[in-house]
């Protein structure tokens, strides 16, 4: 039987892991799992429910009862069976994914679930802590970045909002990101650093599919 391959894509917001994540595991076969979609989702839920998002003991609860899966070979996530891949699209979203994320026991629940959802298949897994914590053994680590002023206009056409609003925000949450005390976003000594500032998506594609088949099997894909 063919080894399961993991994948771990981490690096700030608007470096472009989510669209290289779902565009190279549909290429090689794999699964493809949005952590920040996770974290998204209890934020929503935290929302919908005014709580707090600075109540550690309710959102810690919420992380835990939350029931969250992947529609296979999609990437539309469900929260306790509703599909809520628009709403954590949301303005506000991201922010608000954040903060909850500095919370340990969150992290702790959708961390599990993350090793679960990872278990018995090929999996392409992007978001912050991949390859340092949730996948330490990952096969393959590549850590995904970009100049800010890119990062913030990919991200400013994406919300289809003016970069100079969208630019202040991303580094808050990136400073956040990189600065909290549990499983901050840091490169494993083990990654590959990409930088993607002025590459378009098909040579940043490209770029990282060699790195996978060379980390791999003898330069061959693999499925499952
Ligand atoms: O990838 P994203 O922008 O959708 O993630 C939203 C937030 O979720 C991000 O700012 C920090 C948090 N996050 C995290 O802490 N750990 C992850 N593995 C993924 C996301």
């Amino acid at each position: 039987m063919d080894k399961r391959i993991t994948v771990a894509i981490d690096g700030p917001a608007g470096a472009g892991k989510s669209t290289l994540a779902r565009r190279i595991a549909a290429k090689l076969g794999f699964l493809y799992i949005d952590t920040g979609a996770m974290y998204r989702a209890i934020a929503l839920w935290a929302i919908r429910l005014n709580v707090e998002l600075s109540d550690m003991h309710r959102l810690e609860q919420l992380a835990e009862q939350a029931t969250i899966d992947f529609l296979p070979g999609e990437s539309s996530i469900l929260l306790n069976g509703e599909d809520v891949s628009v709403p954590i699209r949301e303005a506000g979203l991201g922010e608000a994914a954040s903060k909850i994320s500095q919370i340990p026991a969150v992290r702790r629940a959708l961390v599990k679930r993350q090793r679960e959802l990872g278990l018995g298949a090929s999996i392409v897994m992007e978001g912050r802590d991949i390859g340092t914590i949730v996948f330490p053994e990952a096969d393959v680590k590549i850590f995904l970045d970009a100049l800010s002023e890119e990062r913030a206009e990919r991200r400013a056409r994406e919300l289809d909002l003016p970069a100079e609003i969208v630019a202040p925000e991303m580094e808050q949450r990136d400073r956040r990101d990189r600065t909290r005390a549990e499983a901050p976003l840091v490169q494993a000594p083990d990654a590959i650093y990409v930088d993607t500032t002025g590459m378009s998506l098909d040579e940043v594609e490209s770029a990282l599919l060699k790195i996978i088949r060379e980390r791999t099997s003898n330069g061959k894909e693999r499925t499952h």
